[in-house]
């Protein structure tokens, strides 16, 4: 036997228990990859888009609904309510919503695509409580319809913009969402999304 051939013969064995140990532990080392890139069906459902429809929702109404555990607010507001988002722009930290907290699509004085209905995440911006909902002006909290959060005292107005020297620094965030007909919204879609499926 040749020093060559036994040099050949030993090389091949090594490569090919390299490859077979490569590729035991590759199989091993791929099914925790494989099973985080499908998410489970309990985290795909709390993830999932949410519809409400608001077809008995009376002006000046809230309904509430859970979104990726969070309570997003539908607000039907009256022309009144309306009338004094102009009305306290003076007082606003950021009454033009250059803070990304909505789509751009509700980059407007509404915060909304129609200009009654108002859907907003409803978790105040200091430290995540919930604030409450003021459709008129309350005595001593609220000079014009808001939204009042009592636990460190921020004041909202009625879009959801923030008073400015407030705890709270950003106004509250609107999810994406759509309308799937003139009562049906589906928050958790932009515009256009999931249309085809629907
Ligand atoms: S959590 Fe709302 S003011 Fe503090």
């Amino acid at each position: 036997m040749s020093k060559e051939g036994v040099d050949v013969g030993k090389r091949r064995f090594l490569t090919t228990a390299t490859a077979a140990v490569g590729g035991v532990g590759a199989a091993f080392v791929a099914t925790p990859f494989i099973k985080s890139w499908m998410p489970s069906a309990r985290a795909r459902a709390a993830g999932a888009p949410v519809e409400v429809n608001i077809a008995a929702l009376e002006e000046g109404a809230l309904v509430s609904v859970t979104w990726r555990g969070k309570p997003v607010w539908v607000v039907r507001r009256t022309p009144e309510m309306l009338e004094t988002l102009d009305e306290v722009a003076g007082e606003l930290a950021d009454p033009d919503s250059k803070a990304e907290q909505q789509p751009e699509y509700c980059q407007n004085k509404y915060r909304s695509i129609k200009e009654p209905v108002l859907v907003m995440v409803g978790i105040c911006t200091h430290l995540g409580c919930s604030p409450k909902y003021r459709p008129e002006a309350s005595g001593g909290q609220l000079d014009y319809p808001g939204f009042f959060c009592p636990c460190h005292g921020s004041h909202y107005d009625i879009s959801g913009r923030v008073y400015a020297s407030q705890p709270a620094p950003l106004n509250m965030v609107v999810p994406p969402h759509r309308y799937e007909s003139d009562d049906l919204i589906v928050v958790g879609e932009d515009p256009g999304q999931g249309e085809e499926a629907a």
